[in-house]
C-alpha cells in the first residue's frame, strides 16, 4: 500500500500563527504513521489576489506551485482561523486560484481527502469558519471528512516555543490526523 501523500496548509499569514502550530503538530503525527507530509506556507507563497486579467496573462509561478503540489497529493491537512465567523481572505484566495483548471488538468482539490482544523483564542475555536470552508471545498470536489476539530483557547495550549504542548489537544489533533491517514491509505489500497 502506497504511503499517503499529504499537503498541510494553514489559512493564516501570521508569523506565529496558532493554526500553523496545529498543522505542524498534525504533520508530525501523520509522519509517525507513515505518511509523507509537506507543509506549504501561504505566507511564503505570497499569492497575488485572484484576478482573471492576471490569470489571462499566465498563471503566476507560485500559484502553479500550489496547484501542482495539491494535485500530486492524496490528502490535505488544513487548519484555519475564522475571521468574523467565516473563512479568511487568504485561504479563500488560495482556493479560488487553485480551483481554476488549465486545459486538460484536474481541478486541484478534486478527490482530495481533507481534514479540517481550526484554532482560536476564543471559545468556539473557529468552528463557524469551518462550516464555510467545508461548503466551499465540498463544492469543488474535495472529500472533506465528516469529523473536524475546532480548538478553543489555543493560546493556553502551547509551550514557550509556540508548539502544541497540551496532551488533550495533542490527542484530539492526533485522532483526526489518524483518520485522515487511515481513510487515505484505504483509498490508495
Ligand atoms: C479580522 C479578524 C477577525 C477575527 N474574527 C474572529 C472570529 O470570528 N472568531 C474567532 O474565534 N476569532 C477571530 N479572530 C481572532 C483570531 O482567531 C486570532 O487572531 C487568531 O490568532 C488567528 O489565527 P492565527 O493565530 O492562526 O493567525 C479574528 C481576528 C481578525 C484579525
Amino acid at each position: 500500500m502506497a504511503n499517503a501523500k499529504i499537503i498541510a496548509l494553514a489559512g493564516s499569514l501570521r508569523k506565529n500563527s496558532f493554526n500553523h502550530a496545529v498543522i505542524e503538530h498534525a504533520a508530525e503525527l501523520a509522519k509517525q504513521q507513515g505518511a509523507e507530509v509537506e507543509i506549504l506556507s501561504l505566507a511564503e507563497l505570497d499569492l497575488p489576489m485572484f484576478n482573471e486579467d492576471v490569470e489571462a496573462q499566465g498563471v503566476p509561478a507560485n500559484v502553479q506551485i500550489l496547484k501542482d503540489k495539491l494535485r500530486s497529493a492524496d490528502a490535505i491537512l488544513l487548519a484555519s482561523p475564522e475571521y468574523n465567523g467565516s473563512i479568511t481572505a487568504v485561504l479563500k484566495n488560495a482556493i479560488d486560484w487553485a480551483s481554476r483548471t488549465e486545459a486538460g488538468a484536474e481541478p486541484a482539490f478534486r478527490n482530495k481527502v481533507v481534514a479540517l482544523f481550526a484554532a482560536s483564542p476564543g471559545g468556539l475555536g473557529g468552528l463557524r469558519g469551518l462550516n464555510h470552508v467545508r461548503d466551499i471545498l465540498s463544492g469543488i470536489g474535495a472529500l472533506v471528512l465528516g469529523d473536524q476539530l475546532a480548538v478553543p483557547a489555543i493560546h493556553t495550549l502551547l509551550d514557550e516555543n509556540g508548539k502544541i504542548s497540551d496532551a488533550g489537544a495533542s490527542e484530539k489533533i492526533g485522532g483526526l490526523t489518524s483518520q485522515l491517514v487511515e481513510v487515505t491509505s484505504k483509498l490508495n489500497s
